[in-house]
């Protein structure tokens, strides 16, 4: 696999240390960030994962950074995609080099509050429950497949902050465990995702 990041890189930093302990069976090939000071980066060294950065603005705009991005993905044998806070919409040229081999995480419970601040979005709905969802990347924003879904209350009093720390504890718990089953084996129908091996 590959994991892509764009910042602090805490669910990466889980998946690289279940990947150590052989909890999650899956070999990371590459951690790579479109932001250079991504703190994740030198988190991955430590762990001794390869690493590389680029951006559209360094390689000539969206489409030219894809093309090296999916050809880098490929060139070091990555099969699977991690998306772990990588805040780009990914493309054409990633989704069909990767059909159904890329994979998200997103703070809320889809298909509830898409897109930017989700956290944010539930306080301000009102909303009693919320979560992460684990899914697959489709051409929409955090609309493809979903693969595994976490919930935590809200309770009256808590703020944005509060809330994204709840959050991000189920999806460090979360993510490795959905990560696991997906490279399994998956059977999509229609949009549903079966498990061709149940999590133990
Ligand atoms: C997480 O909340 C994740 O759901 C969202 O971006 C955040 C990344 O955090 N996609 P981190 O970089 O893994 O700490």
């Amino acid at each position: 696999m590959a994991i892509l990041i764009s910042g602090r890189g805490s669910n990466m930093k889980t998946i690289l240390q279940k990947v150590k302990e052989k909890k999650l069976r899956v070999e990371v090939v590459l951690v790579f960030s479109d932001k250079s000071d991504a703190p994740g980066l030198a988190l991955a060294q430590e762990f001794g994962v390869k690493t590389a950065t680029f951006s559209p603005k360094s390689e000539g705009g969206p489409e030219l950074y894809e093309q090296k991005l999916a050809a880098l993905l490929k060139e070091e044998g990555a099969q699977w995609v991690i998306c772990a806070g990588y805040m780009r919409i990914l493309g054409k040229t990633m989704l069909s080099s990767f059909k159904h081999r890329i994979i998200n995480i997103h703070p809320s419970l889809l298909p509830a509050f898409p897109g930017l601040k989700a956290q944010r979005q539930a306080i301000e709905y009102g909303v009693r429950v919320s979560g992460c969802t684990v899914h697959f990347v489709d051409e929409g924003v955090d609309t493809g497949p979903i693969i595994a879904q976490r919930c935590v209350a809200v309770e009256p009093g808590d703020s944005e902050e509060s809330l994204s720390r709840k959050i991000i504890r189920e999806e460090h718990d979360l993510y490795w465990r959905a990560i696991q089953m997906a490279v399994q084996g998956v059977v999509f129908d229609g949009r549903r995702v079966e498990f061709n091996v149940r999590s133990s």
